[in-house]
C-alpha cells in the first residue's frame, strides 16, 4: 500500500518523508489557502518545492471547471515536475479533460469521488489515481469503506488500472480497513501515518527494556 501524506504544509512533508515511508503528497486548493499559499507563481513555486522533497507523485489540482481551462491549467502544472499528476474533479468536463490527459500521457488524479458510478466514469477515462473521499462520506452517516470496497471490486472486475487512492482519511482504523480491502494508495495526515505507531504495550515493553539494560550496565 503506497502512503501519501495530503497537506501542503512542507514542514509535514519533510517529517514523513524523513521517516522513510512517504510514496507522494496530495493537495488541493483549500490545504493550499491553508498554508497562505496564493497567486498562480508562489502555488506553482510551491508545488515544485514539494516535489524537491518527496520522491513520489505530488497532486496538484485544477482550478478551472470547464475543458479548455483545465487543459490549459493541466499542461502547465505537468509542466512544472515529472513527479505532478494533474488533480481534475469528476464532472463532465472533468472526464473530457482526463481522457485528452490520458492520451497525451499526462497522469491524472480524479478526485472528489463519492459513488462508484463516478469511479467507474474516471477509470474509463483513463484516469491513473481516483480518490474517493472516505471521511466526509463518514462525516454524513454513509459508509465510506463500502465505497473503497465497491470500487475495488468493480476495478478488478474490469482489470482497470487505475489506482484506488483511498483520500480523507481520518484516523488510523481507515488507513488499516482500506489496506484490507486492497487499496492501493491511501492520503491522510501525518497525525494518522504518526497514530499507526501507537501502541500502550509498545511503550511498556520498551521501557522495561531499557531499565532492565541500565541495571545491568550501570
Ligand atoms: C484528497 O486528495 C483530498 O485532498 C483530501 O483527502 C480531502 O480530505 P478532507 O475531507 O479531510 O478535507
Amino acid at each position: 500500500m503506497k502512503f501519501f501524506i495530503d497537506t501542503a504544509n512542507l514542514e509535514q512533508i519533510r517529517e514523513a518523508q524523513d521517516m522513510g515511508i512517504l510514496d507522494g503528497v496530495t493537495t488541493n486548493p483549500s490545504l493550499m489557502a491553508k498554508e497562505g499559499i496564493s497567486g498562480d507563481a508562489k502555488v506553482k513555486q510551491h508545488y515544485i518545492d514539494i516535489c524537491n522533497i518527496v520522491d513520489g507523485d505530488v497532486s496538484a489540482e485544477v482550478i478551472s471547471t470547464d475543458f479548455e481551462g483545465m487543459v490549459r491549467e493541466g499542461e502547465a502544472l505537468a509542466a512544472l515536475h515529472e513527479q505532478i499528476v494533474v488533480k481534475v474533479p469528476i464532472i463532465k468536463e472533468g472526464i473530457k479533460a482526463i481522457k485528452y490527459f490520458t492520451t497525451k500521457g499526462i497522469r491524472t488524479n480524479c478526485t472528489l469521488i463519492f459513488s462508484a458510478g463516478q469511479a467507474l466514469l474516471a477509470a474509463k477515462a483513463g484516469a491513473t489515481y481516483v480518490s474517493p473521499f472516505l471521511g466526509r462520506l463518514d462525516d454524513v452517516s454513509t459508509d465510506g469503506l463500502n465505497l473503497i470496497d465497491e470500487i475495488r471490486t468493480i476495478y478488478d472486475n474490469y482489470f482497470y488500472e487505475t489506482e484506488i487512492l483511498a483520500a480523507s482519511i481520518r484516523h488510523p482504523m481507515h488507513i488499516i480497513d482500506c489496506a484490507k480491502i486492497g487499496a492501493d494508495v491511501m492520503t491522510g495526515p501525518l497525525s494518522a501515518i504518526t497514530a499507526l505507531l501507537n501502541h500502550p504495550l509498545t511503550d511498556i515493553g520498551l521501557a522495561k527494556f531499557l531499565e532492565d539494560h541500565a541495571k545491568t550496565n550501570k
